[in-house]
């Protein structure tokens, strides 16, 4: 199969391109959308995003900004009142208060990363992070020439790093250390217990401890949390949040982070040298993300990911894929295929070919047994998750007796 290209090798390139690789499941994604012009029928479970459209009344809000002609440069830390309606939202949904001042609207989580990385990482600090986990947070590490500390995690710890593994870890330059909850891929979560224990930890240490919250809302047998309820002073704490996933927002571009307050004359200073500010017409959308109406369509949401969850977790088991811990949130199942095949690339290829079945190899996570994992999205409705089973029931039995 394809491998996707690194970069074209140009040696006028920075060295640091040298680590940065494309997402592999782009280049199965460019083979599916190849195979969908020649009439193929394909199930696409590899995307990362939720396949509802933005709930109306966000919508409504973005035109009317639009329609007032709303859309010069806001202060590069966000607009006033975003900044407190999202202070409020804290407040109310999760029994905690954040001056608005220290919420920082970004360009997606993707520009708090950045940002946040940015002011804090230097050449010689080293930042820990989960293998597997969200790629880009390692290319971020990169870009600014800090050090990753990877550190491998599996079933035992639910995928997640845990205050015994951060403790046996650490070294001198440890900076920072950088969790997901829910986590992508794996939608496992850290217990509000463990959660404190990571905090106090990283706290006696001197480090930061950021905790990536955007798929904070989808989730499901259990209260969405921030980590912000866990920590006794948040001195240290940086959460990073997004309206793309349980707010459903993936091309408005636009997420926010929580700083303490030491950290936000930095913020400022970087947010304007970075992006200015983030997309004025998003963040007059998103006013509207918060009200009852939108809540409410959001959870009907969330509900229905509840039920593909539900439907997909003994289809998966039945068709011999293991999934160790069952997955709380997010959208994601980080199956272990190893069962079924010793190459996860090369299953993931043969699945789009044979069957039409779109799914992302775990090589996109990291480097921690990549070939036996592959993530599968439930951003698909029932009936095409229904058929998604059917298919890789056929696409299993050809193999066996194939
Ligand atoms: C764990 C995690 N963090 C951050 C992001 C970036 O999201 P965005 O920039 O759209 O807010 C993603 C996107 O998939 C993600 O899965």
């Amino acid at each position: 199969m394809s491998q996707p290209a690194k970069h074209s090798g140009h040696p006028d390139l920075a060295p640091r391109m040298d680590g940065i690789e494309p997402f592999h499941v782009m280049a199965l994604l460019g083979e599916a959308r190849e195979l969908e012009r020649q009439g193929r029928d394909i199930i696409h479970l590899e995307v990362g995003e939720p396949d509802f459209d933005t709930p109306q009344p966000i919508i409504e809000a973005g035109i009317a900004a639009l329609q007032q002609g709303d859309i010069h440069y806001t202060s590069s830390l966000g607009l006033a009142s975003l900044r407190e309606a999202i202070a409020g939202y804290y407040q109310e949904r999760f029994e905690v208060a954040i001056p608005a001042s220290r919420v920082v609207v970004t360009p997606g989580a993707s520009g708090a990363l950045l940002l946040i990385i940015g002011i804090l990482i230097g050449r010689n600090d080293a930042v820990m992070l989960a293998d597997p986990g969200y790629p880009c947070n390692q290319n971020f590490v990169r870009f600014v020439d800090g050090q990753i500390q990877s550190v491998a995690v599996d079933e035992r710890t639910g995928y997640q790093l845990t205050a015994d593994l951060i403790e046996q870890h650490w070294r001198e330059n440890t900076k920072a250390v950088l969790i997901a909850s829910p986590a992508n891929p794996t939608g496992t979560m850290v217990s509000a217990d463990e959660m404190a224990r990571i905090s106090e930890r990283v706290k006696a240490r001197g480090g930061y401890l950021i905790v990536d919250e955007i798929y904070q809302g989808l989730v499901y047998d259990t209260e969405a949390a921030t980590a912000l309820q866990c920590a006794e002073d948040n001195q240290h704490l940086i959460i990073i949040n997004s309206f793309s996933k349980y707010f459903q927002m993936t091309g408005w571009r636009l997420g926010w982070c929580i700083v303490p307050e030491h950290l936000l004359e930095a913020c400022d200073h970087l947010a304007q040298n970075l992006f200015l500010a983030a997309p004025t017409t998003a963040q007059r959308a998103a006013l509207a993300a918060f009200e009852p109406q939108t809540i409410e369509i959001l959870e009907q949401r969330r509900r229905i990911f509840q039920q593909r969850r539900d439907f997909l977790y003994p289809h998966l088991l039945e068709l011999g894929f293991k999934i160790p811990v069952k997955p709380q949130g997010a959208f994601y199942f980080y199956c272990d295929c190893s069962a079924l095949t010793d190459n996860s690339m090369q299953f993931a290829h043969d699945l789009l070919y044979q069957s039409g079945v779109a799914i992302t190899p775990g090589l996109d996570f990291g480097t921690n047994q990549p070939e036996r994992y592959v993530r599968l999205a439930y951003t698909r409705d029932i009936p095409a998750l229904q058929q998604a089973v059917e298919r890789m029931a056929g696409f299993l039995a050809d193999r066996r007796t194939g």
